[in-house]
C-alpha cells in the first residue's frame, strides 16, 4: 500500500480525496501511540496493544470496532490530545477458527487509562460477545481510571463489572494482565474465569506500595506486592504465570481449546475412538501406589495415564499445589481434572485447595465440561489458622460446587478417602455419576493410627509401657486396617460403583464418559443459590 497522503494534500471534495482522507485517519488510528511511547513499551519487554491482538488472533481475522472513537473531554488540556481509539483497541476475530471478542488496552496512548469513551468501547464489545455467544479476551495494560475524567471513569468500571458478572457462566471470559492493573480495575479480571500474568511485567493491586507505606508503614515493592509470582503462588488471583507475552497468549489459546463458545454449546471435540486393550502404559499404574500409606507418589502420573497423549493443561499450578486442577481430553472430548496431590501436605484439603477446586468445578459445570476427580486425601488440614480463617465456610464451597454440578462426574479413589474429605471429593453422595476405587483404596472415617488411639485408648494404656504397648497398638492397627481400610465396605453399599485395577482405569473412564455423554440433570428452579462465600 502507498503512504497515506498528508492532510494538506487531500481534497475531501472529491471521491479520491475522501478515500485518501479515510486512509489517513486509519493510519493515524493505528499509530495513535507516539513512537517514543512505543519504544518505551518495547524496552520494558512489552508488546503494543495491536501486536498482542495479532499474536492472539488467526492471521487476518481481526475486525476492529470503534477505531475512530475518541473522548470529548476538554479539562486539563485534554482538548488538544484526542487520539483515535481513545487508548483501547476493540473488535472481534478468530482463535483457531472459532470466534472471539477482544479488547486490548493500549498503554502507549494516555497510559491506557480508562475514560468514558474507552469504557464504552469495552462495554460495547462485551455486549457484542454476549449477544453472539463468543468468549471475551480482555488484555489489560493500564494506568487505571483516567484521572482527568474523574467519576465518569469510575462509572465505566462499574458498568464493566456488571457486564463481567452477567456474562459469567454464559461466555468464557479470560483476562491477560500484561502491565499495570491497579485499584478497583483489578476487579474486572477477578470476575472473569481465568487470569494470566507475565513474570516481571504484570502487576495487580488494590493499593500500591506508596499508599501501603503511608497507611500501614509496610515496605513492599511492586513485584513482591502484586507481581505474577505473588498472584500465582500466594493470593491465587492468577491462573498461570507466563515467561513472556507470547507464552501468556499461547496459554490463553490452549484454555480456549477446552471451552465452548458459550454455555449453550458443547466444548470443542476432536473425536478419536480410544483403543481399550490394556497397554504397557496402563499397567504402569498397577505399581504406582507405595506399600506404605505414608509414602507419597505423584498424582500427575495417574492423570497423564488417563488423558489422551498424557496432555494436561494445568490451571493455578503454583497455588495450593496440594490439589491439582486443569484440562485434558479423553477420546478427544475435553474433561476437567480435580485431584489431590499426595506430594504436597500429603494431599490434605485446606482453604486454598478447597477454593481453588470449587471455582474450577463451577467453571467446568458452567461450560459443559465433565469433571474427573482423583482422590487421595487424608482429611482437612488441622490448624488454628485454618479454623480462624474460615475453613468451615470456605471448605463448604467445594461441597457446594460438586453438589450443584450437573455435568458428568466420575471419581476415582486411588488411596485415602478419609472423613469429611471423602464426602467432599466428588463422592456418590454429592451426586457423582460413577465412583470407582482401586484395590488400594482406604475409605474410612480416619486413618488407622488416629482411629486406634481413640477407640482403644484404655486397652493401649493397660498394656503397660514400651514394647508391650507398641505390640498391642500394632495389633489393633492391623485389625482396623484389615477390617475397614479398603474399598469393599463402601462397594458393599453401592457408594463405590466398581473396584477396578489401576491399569483398567483409563478404559473405565473412557466407557463411563461415553455413557454419560447424554446425561441430563436439572436442579430445582431458583433465582440463584447462596454459595457460602
Ligand atoms: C491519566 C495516566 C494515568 C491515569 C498513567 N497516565 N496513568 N493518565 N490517568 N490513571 C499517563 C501518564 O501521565 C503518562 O502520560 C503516560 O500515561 C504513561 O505513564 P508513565 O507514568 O510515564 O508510565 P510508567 O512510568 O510506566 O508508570 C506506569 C504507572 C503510573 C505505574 C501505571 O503511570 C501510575 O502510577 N499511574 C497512575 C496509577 C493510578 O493511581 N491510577 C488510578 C488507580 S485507581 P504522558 O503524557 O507523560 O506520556 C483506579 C480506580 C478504578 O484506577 C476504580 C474502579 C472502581
Amino acid at each position: 500500500m502507498s503512504e497515506p497522503a498528508e492532510p494538506q494534500e487531500i481534497d475531501i471534495h472529491t471521491t479520491a480525496g475522501k478515500l485518501a482522507d479515510f486512509q489517513r485517519r486509519v493510519e493515524e488510528a493505528t499509530h495513535a501511540g507516539s513512537a517514543r511511547a512505543v519504544e518505551k513499551q518495547h524496552a520494558k519487554g512489552k508488546l503494543t496493544a495491536r501486536e498482542r491482538i495479532e499474536l492472539l488472533l488467526d492471521e487476518g481475522s481481526f475486525v476492529e470496532l470503534d477505531e475512530f472513537a475518541r473522548h470529548r473531554s476538554t479539562d486539563f488540556g485534554m482538548a488538544k490530545n484526542r487520539p483515535y481509539g481513545d487508548g483501547v483497541v476493540t473488535g472481534y476475530g478468530m482463535v483457531d477458527g472459532r470466534p472471539v471478542a477482544v479488547f486490548s488496552q493500549d498503554f502507549t496512548v494516555l497510559g491506557g487509562s480508562l475514560g468514558e469513551v474507552f469504557g464504552q468501547k469495552i462495554m460495547k464489545v462485551m455486549d457484542f460477545a454476549l449477544k453472539t455467544g463468543c468468549p471475551v479476551i480482555g488484555i489489560n495494560d493500564s494506568g487505571g481510571a483516567r484521572i482527568q475524567e474523574g467519576v465518569m471513569a469510575l462509572g465505566m468500571y462499574g458498568e464493566i463489572f456488571r457486564r463481567n458478572t452477567h456474562a459469567s457462566g454464559v461466555i468464557p471470559q479470560i483476562s491477560l494482565v500484561v502491565g499495570p492493573c491497579a485499584g478497583g480495575a483489578v476487579y474486572s479480571p477477578a470476575i472473569t474465569d481465568f487470569t494470566v500474568m507475565v513474570d516481571q511485567t504484570s502487576h495487580m493491586f488494590i493499593t500500591g506500595p506508596d499508599v501501603i507505606k503511608t497507611v500501614t508503614g509496610e515496605d513492599v515493592g511492586f513485584e513482591e506486592l502484586g507481581g505474577a509470582r505473588t498472584h500465582n503462588t500466594t493470593s491465587g488471583v492468577a491462573h498461570h504465570m507466563a515467561g513472556d507475552e507470547k507464552d501468556a497468549i499461547d496459554y490463553v489459546k490452549s484454555l480456549l481449546s477446552y471451552l465452548p463458545s458459550n454455555n449453550l454449546s458443547e466444548p470443542p471435540a476432536f473425536p478419536e475412538e480410544a483403543l481399550l486393550d490394556l497397554t504397557d502404559e496402563d499397567r504402569e499404574l498397577d505399581t504406582l501406589i507405595p506399600d506404605s500409606a505414608n509414602q507419597p507418589y505423584d498424582m500427575h502420573t495417574v492423570i497423564e495415564h488417563v488423558l489422551d497423549d498424557g496432555e494436561f493443561l494445568e490451571t493455578q499450578a503454583m497455588f495450593a499445589p496440594n490439589i491439582v486442577t486443569g484440562f485434558g481430553r479423553v477420546e478427544g472430548f475435553p474433561v476437567g481434572i480435580v485431584a489431590n496431590q499426595p506430594m504436597q501436605f500429603a494431599g490434605c484439603l485446606d482453604i486454598n485447595a478447597s477454593e481453588k477446586a470449587a471455582r474450577f468445578v463451577r467453571t467446568c459445570d458452567a461450560f459443559n465440561v465433565p469433571v474427573l476427580t482423583f482422590v487421595d486425601v487424608p482429611g482437612f488440614l488441622p490448624g488454628v489458622d485454618q479454623e480462624y480463617s474460615g475453613i468451615i465456610r470456605r471448605g463448604a464451597k467445594l461441597i457446594y460446587a460438586y453438589a450443584e454440578a450437573t455435568v458428568p462426574l466420575i471419581t476415582v479413589i486411588t488411596r485415602k478417602a478419609f472423613g469429611g474429605a471423602y464426602d467432599v471429593m466428588g463422592s456418590k453422595h454429592l451426586g457423582a455419576d460413577l465412583n470407582l476405587a482401586w484395590p488400594t483404596a482406604q475409605i474410612a472415617v480416619m486413618g488407622a493410627q488416629g482411629a486406634v488411639n481413640i477407640l482403644h485408648r484404655r486397652t493401649i494404656a493397660a498394656a503397660g509401657d514400651g514394647e508391650a504397648q507398641e505390640a498391642v497398638r500394632a495389633e489393633l492397627i492391623a485389625d482396623y486396617e484389615d477390617t475397614l481400610l479398603n474399598p469393599y465396605v463402601a462397594a458393599e453399599r453401592g457408594y463405590i460403583d466398581a473396584v477396578v485395577m489401576p491399569s483398567d482405569t483409563r478404559a473405565h473412564v473412557v466407557r463411563g464418559l461415553r455413557q454419560l455423554r447424554t446425561k441430563r440433570e436439572n436442579l430445582p428452579p431458583k433465582k440463584h443459590g447462596n454459595i457460602p462465600l
